[in-house]
């Protein structure tokens, strides 16, 4: 009997989802209803925030939390290169310049150390990334930004359910952004969350995700008597639908879970990894609880294999992996912009990602442990 493919990734998704979603149909509210309320609700008690706002995306929601703070042409935004290139592309969005800086060697996180060494009069804001789940140093992005009267915008994109010193990622900074899209920890399909304790920043995010409408459709349809909305300023179609806040509310109820299944994998592959001589097993700081969105091992040093190589030779034993985080500053729009970014470099050439989600059985990651075995190292 052949052996099916031991998948990458796949969201946890099943019968309370399906009944959420048909509630949310039900209602008569399929978007800007009670189901967005209580996403929001849940985030924001998660998060230890006075607010949380949903929107569209990541993307959207990074895109107007900059745009709130003014930030726009002239202005330097210090993020990692290594980093989903979404954390980039928002700062030219919105007509910024993107800064970027070297990572940790040990946790593969930005730098506080490089970050203040890139910060120049033109500097308004600092957007950190927690890659993969793992949190970065918040307390540090925190202290530099109060000492240099910085924006701290925490890229929590992957990071939903982590935590560090036994606090929630999400309650450092003046927002952080957390991404809904299918391969995150918890999923919409598509939707990002911004947390803050910033109500007017919120405020201004509800509205400006609603074309700039003072109202909620919510509070519009309830008002006795009637109300009439304004719009003071040129807004944005940037909502999130209760479909999909529906499915939201029911995956929050599993977080716990699907953080300690999770866990349980994570802590098999680490153990199995420990002695191999391919792959080195990443760093967890020791003040760190990472949601393990994803499982990131590192080539050795003085490994020669590529990490082409180890992928093509997990794929034909049937087994999906993904190369690691990609280096923003080596795609054609940001060519030439990086410098002196040299452990990026060789952490993105020399990391990949193993299959982990919380239906992936042991026997799955036996497979994936036995053909790591498999490889002779080229030394
Ligand atoms: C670190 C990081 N930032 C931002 C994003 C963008 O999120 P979205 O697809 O919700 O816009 C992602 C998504 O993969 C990400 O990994």
């Amino acid at each position: 009997m052949t052996k099916s493919e031991v998948a990458f990734s796949r969201p946890s998704l099943g019968i309370e989802e399906e009944q959420a979603v048909l509630d949310a149909l039900r209602s008569g509210w399929i978007v800007g209803g009670r189901y967005l309320q209580e996403l929001e609700r849940q985030f924001a008690a998660r998060c230890g925030t006075t607010d949380a706002v949903g929107m569209s995306s990541w993307t959207t929601a990074a895109f107007l939390v900059l745009q709130s703070w003014g930030i726009g042409p002239g202005d330097e935004v210090i993020v990692p290169s290594l980093t989903f290139i979404a954390s980039v592309n928002v700062i030219r969005h919105v007509g910024a310049t993107p800064v970027f800086a070297d990572i940790d060697p040990k946790t593969w996180n930005i730098s506080p150390e490089d970050v203040e060494r890139r910060i120049t009069p033109r500097t308004r804001a600092l957007l950190p990334v927690d890659q993969i789940g793992m949190p970065c140093d918040l307390p540090a992005f925190a202290a530099i930004a109060a000492k240099h009267g910085l924006r701290l915008l925490d890229d929590a994109a992957c990071a939903f359910g982590s935590t560090l010193h036994g606090k929630p990622v999400g309650s450092w900074g003046d927002a952080a952004v957390f991404s809904l899209h299918a391969r995150k920890i918890i999923t919409t399909g598509e939707g990002g969350m911004v947390v803050t304790n910033d109500r007017a920043l919120a405020e201004r995010l509800r509205r400006q995700r609603h074309q700039g409408m003072s109202l909620s459709d919510f509070a519009r349809h309830g008002a006795r008597p009637s109300a009439f909305e304004s719009y003071d300023e040129i807004g944005y179609n940037f909502r999130i639908t209760d479909v999909q806040a529906a499915i939201g509310v029911a995956q929050v109820s599993k977080l716990d879970a699907i953080l300690s299944q999770r866990k349980i994998l994570a802590d098999r592959y680490t153990a199995a990894l420990r002695h191999s001589a391919l792959v080195a097993p990443p760093f967890v700081p020791s003040d760190a609880q990472p949601n393990w969105q994803s499982y990131q091992v590192m080539l050795r040093d003085g490994v020669q294999t590529s990490q082409k190589d180890v992928l093509d030779a997990l794929f034909e034993r049937g087994i999906q992996a993904r190369r690691g985080v990609m280096p923003s500053h080596l795609e054609k729009p940001y060519a030439g912009t990086g410098r002196d970014l040299p452990v990026t470099e060789r952490v993105a050439a020399r990391t990949v990602q193993l299959p982990l989600h919380p239906s992936l059985t042991f026997d799955e990651q036996d497979r994936v442990i036995e053909a790591l075995e498999e490889i002779t190292p080229r030394t």
